[in-house]
């Protein structure tokens, strides 16, 4: 995809220049020493939970999560399945897992998985989000523990789950290997660890920042830093300097005619990725 620099600056949206980086960047390097070991950053959060009111409205600030759902919902159900040897087709298909939402804003994974019988733990650094997913479980009358806390919290305790979930996180985290480690850490040995987040290519910032920003207004300007886009080659040698071994990939492609989302090879823009801890 070409890049047309003056019509990004007409619609106000930052320019990618030859300045920009290109080269992974520091945040991602995996050596230890050039992150800051910043696993949150506290502006990140508060935008979110100044959005907490909306976490769901299916037409509201969150509309590209809700409609991102079923996809992600899927392929979290079916690597689950087939790794703790469970049928996707049983109404309790996740019964008994224990399951942590690392990020979990308004619960909009935790309650589709409570459905499907796993006991959920669902965390956020943001409290009005923790308040708003409460509010929400308590009238579907579905059983999560919500807590206001960051992964570090949870991980000093020493609790660890059959699956561990962060979607739509890293790329709001600084230190994505850090983070990383500490997500992994949260798996049980054998456990699985899912993630949801965007590749940081041309595409991308023509697509979820330029497009779902700046033209189509689907997410509020600011929501996404483009230099905090993950490519899956960074997001699979975090995992691996974590302990993790990668089982999978795949992209989330949106098809504009039929309104939805797919599963694809293509992992330009959206992705998820699930890995093991041995
Ligand atoms: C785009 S939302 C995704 C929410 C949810 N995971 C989903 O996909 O529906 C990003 C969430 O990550 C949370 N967040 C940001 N930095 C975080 C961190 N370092 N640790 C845990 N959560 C974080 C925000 O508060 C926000 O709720």
């Amino acid at each position: 995809m070409r890049r047309h620099p003056a019509a990004f600056a007409r619609i106000g949206a930052p320019v990618l220049t030859s300045e920009a980086p290109t080269e992974p960047i520091q945040h991602m390097t995996i050596d230890g020493e050039t992150a800051s070991g910043q696993t949150l950053d506290p502006k990140e959060v508060e935008r979110f939970a100044a959005l907490a009111a909306d976490w769901w409205d299916p037409n509201g600030k969150f509309k590209p999560l809700h409609e991102l759902n079923p996809v992600r919902l899927a392929y979290i159900r079916d690597h689950l399945c087939r790794h703790f040897g469970r049928d996707p087709r049983a109404a309790a298909s996740l019964e008994g897992l224990t399951v942590l939402d690392i990020g979990c804003g308004g619960g909009l994974l935790c309650e589709p998985l409570a459905r499907l019988g796993a006991q959920v733990t669902g965390i956020d650094p943001a409290e009005e989000s923790i308040a708003a997913a409460r509010q929400h479980a308590s009238r579907e009358a579905l059983d999560i523990a919500y807590l206001a806390s960051r992964a570090e919290d949870v991980a000093a305790d020493g609790a660890t789950f059959d699956a561990v979930l962060t979607m739509e996180v890293v790329e709001h985290v600084p230190d994505v290997p850090a983070f990383l480690a500490l997500c992994a850490k949260l798996v049980r040995p054998g456990g699985l660890l899912l993630l949801s987040t965007i590749n940081r290519t041309l595409k991308s910032y023509a697509l979820a920042i330029v497009g779902a920003e700046y033209i189509l207004r689907w997410l509020p300007v600011g929501t996404h830093q483009w230099d905090r886009f993950v490519t899956p080659g960074e997001l699979t040698a975090g995992l691996q300097a974590a302990g993790l071994g990668v089982l999978d990939s795949a992209g989330m492609v949106y098809n504009p005619l039929l309104g939805d989302w797919r599963l694809a090879a293509d992992t330009d823009v959206n992705y998820l990725m699930a890995a093991e801890r041995p």
